[in-house]
C-alpha cells in the first residue's frame, strides 16, 4: 500500500547528522530541499507534508486568522507529527538523537513548539522567521545543551517584535545555546540569512 504521509526522503551521507525539513504554509515537502543542500549538504534529509488543508495551502495546523490559531489542532497535528517523525525515521534508519529539524514560517512554528513543549530526542532547530504560538509555561522542556537558530526580520509582518522577543525568552529559559539572526528584512529567506545557516550548520554539526 502507497504511505499515505507524502513524505521525501533522500539517502545522502548516513555518517552526518539527518535533517527534518518542514515548509511554509502553502509550501510541500520539495520546499526546503534546495535550502538544505545550501547549507548542509549530504546530509540526509527528510521532508514531511503537513496534513491540514487551508483553501489549498498546505499547513501543520489550522489557524481561524492571521495570527489566530487554533491550539486544540496544534496539540492533535503536534501528536501526529512527532508520531510520523518517529515512524519514518525508523524506517529509514535515522538516528532521531542527531536529527535536526529546519523549518520555514509554519514549519518552524510546530517543529518548535514541539521541541519546547514534548519530549523528544532532537539535537537542535533551526527556526526560520518562527514565533511563539502559546503562553509557555510549565510544559516548557530543559534543552540545556541543545542548539537553535533563529532568524528574524524586524519589517516582518506576521511576526512582531513583541512575539519574537517572547519566543527568545522562552528558549532562553529552555536553556539551551542560542543563535540569533537578525535583519531588517520581512518575512522571506535572506542570503546573508543563508550564509547564517550554513556556518551554524558548519560549526555545529
Ligand atoms: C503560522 O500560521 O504558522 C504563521 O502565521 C506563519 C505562517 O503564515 O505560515
Amino acid at each position: 500500500a502507497q504511505d499515505p504521509v507524502r513524505h521525501l526522503f533522500r539517502a545522502g551521507n548516513q555518517d552526518l547528522a539527518p535533517i527534518l525539513l518542514l515548509h511554509g504554509t502553502g509550501g510541500d515537502e520539495t520546499e526546503l530541499i534546495g535550502l538544505a543542500e545550501l547549507v548542509a549538504p549530504d546530509h540526509p534529509v527528510l521532508a514531511i507534508r503537513g496534513r491540514v488543508n487551508e483553501n489549498g495551502m498546505n499547513r501543520y495546523f489550522n489557524r481561524f486568522a492571521l495570527g489566530d490559531f487554533d491550539l486544540e489542532s496544534l496539540e492533535e497535528e503536534s501528536t501526529w507529527l512527532l508520531a510520523e517523525i518517529r515512524r519514518l525515521a525508523a524506517h529509514y534508519q535515522l538516528d532521531l538523537t542527531k536529527m535536526i529539524v529546519m523549518g520555514y514560517s509554519n514549519g518552524a512554528n510546530i517543529g518548535l513548539h514541539i521541541y519546547m513543549s514534548r519530549s523528544t530526542d532532537f539535537a537542535g532547530v533551526v527556526g526560520l522567521h518562527a514565533m511563539q504560538l502559546t503562553s509557555v509555561t510549565d510544559d516548557l522542556q530543559n534543552l540545556t545543551g541543545q542548539r537553535v537558530f533563529l532568524s528574524f526580520g524586524e519589517h516582518d509582518q506576521i511576526v512582531s517584535e513583541n512575539n519574537f522577543n517572547q519566543l527568545k525568552e522562552n528558549l532562553e529559559r529552555s536553556g539551551c545555546q542560542l543563535t540569533i539572526f537578525q535583519n531588517a528584512g520581512g518575512h522571506h529567506l535572506t542570503q546573508a540569512e543563508v550564509n547564517a545557516v550554513k556556518e551554524w550548520f558548519d560549526t555545529t554539526t
